[in-house]
C-alpha cells in the first residue's frame, strides 16, 4: 500500500487526509506540533504513525528526515498552515506576524519537500502537494485586505510552481491544491464545505494526476484556479 506524509494532520483538513488516507489502507505518517494532547489524530484507526513537527523549526524537520530515511514516500502533503492575524489594515500591520504566517505558509513547505525529496524520490507516485489558498490568487483578488494570509499564500504558488520546474528532470510531480471554503477552524462555521468533501474531492483530484499535471493549481472538485 502506498504511503503519504502529512503535516498538521491533528485537527482540521489534515486529520481528514490522515483518517481518510487510513481508511483507505494507505500507510499514514501523520505529523503534528503536539502529539500527547492529539486526541482525535491518535484515535484514528489504520497504519497511522504520529510524529512531532512544527514545520517552523527547521533543525527538527531535518531530524524527523533522517529517523524516517528507510521510508518511501508516494504523497508528500504539506497541508500546515495559519490564517495569522484577521482584520489587518494597511496601517497597522503586525510584522513580525507578518514574518510568522510567512515562515508557515510559505517557507516551511519548501523546507519540508526540500528534506523528504529523497524519501519521495523512492515513492512509486512521487507526488508533492501544497494545500494553498484562492486567497492567494492575484486574479481573484477583488476584495482586498488579508494582506498577510494573501501574499503567504501566494508566495507559497510561487514557490511550489518553481519547484515543479526544478524537480521535473527527477520525475517527481508537484502540484498546489486548493480545498474550497471549509467548516474548520479556520474556515470557520459559515464555511461552504464539510472536511470529508474537500478531502474527499482533493483525494479525487489527487488519485487522477499525472506527471504531465505538475505545476498546475487545482480546486478541489478538479478545475483549474485562476493564478
Ligand atoms: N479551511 C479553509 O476554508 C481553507 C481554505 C483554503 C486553504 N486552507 C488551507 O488548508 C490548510 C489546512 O487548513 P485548516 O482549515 O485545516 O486549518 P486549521 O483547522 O486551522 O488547522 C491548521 C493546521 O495547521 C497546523 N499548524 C499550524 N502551524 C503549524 C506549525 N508551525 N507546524 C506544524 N503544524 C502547524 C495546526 O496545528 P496546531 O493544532 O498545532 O495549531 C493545524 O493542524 C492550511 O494550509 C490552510 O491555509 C484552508
Amino acid at each position: 500500500m502506498p504511503t503519504c506524509l502529512i503535516t498538521g494532520a491533528n485537527r482540521g483538513l489534515g486529520l481528514e487526509f490522515a483518517k481518510q488516507y487510513a481508511a483507505d489502507g494507505w500507510k499514514v505518517l501523520a505529523t503534528c506540533r503536539q502529539p500527547e494532547t492529539a486526541d482525535a489524530l491518535n484515535a484514528v484507526e489504520g497504519q497511522i504513525q504520529v510524529y512531532p513537527l512544527d514545520v517552523t523549526d527547521f533543525a527538527r524537520v531535518e531530524a524527523l528526515g533522517r529517523r524516517l530515511q528507510n521510508e518511501a514516500i508516494d504523497l508528500l502533503i504539506n497541508n500546515a498552515g495559519v490564517y495569522g492575524p484577521r482584520l489587518v489594515r494597511h496601517d497597522s500591520v503586525d510584522y513580525a506576524a507578518w514574518a510568522e504566517v510567512f515562515r508557515v505558509n510559505a517557507m516551511a513547505p519548501l523546507k519540508v519537500s526540500a528534506v523528504f525529496l529523497d524519501h519521495v524520490r523512492r515513492g512509486n507516485h512521487k507526488l508533492i502537494v501544497a494545500i494553498t489558498s484562492k486567497m492567494g490568487s492575484l486574479a481573484d483578488n477583488t476584495s482586498g485586505g488579508v494582506y498577510l494570509y494573501r501574499s503567504s499564500k501566494a508566495a507559497l504558488n510561487a514557490v511550489m510552481r518553481s519547484l515543479s520546474i526544478d524537480l521535473r528532470d527527477q520525475g517527481i510531480a508537484v502540484v498546489l491544491l486548493n480545498p474550497g471554503w471549509v467548516r474548520t477552524d479556520m474556515g470557520g462555521p459559515g464555511a461552504e464545505l464539510e472536511a470529508f468533501e474537500s478531502v474527499a474531492g482533493m483525494r479525487d483530484v489527487i488519485a487522477g494526476l499525472s506527471f504531465e499535471d505538475s505545476g498546475r493549481w487545482l480546486n478541489y472538485d478538479g478545475t483549474d484556479v485562476a493564478w
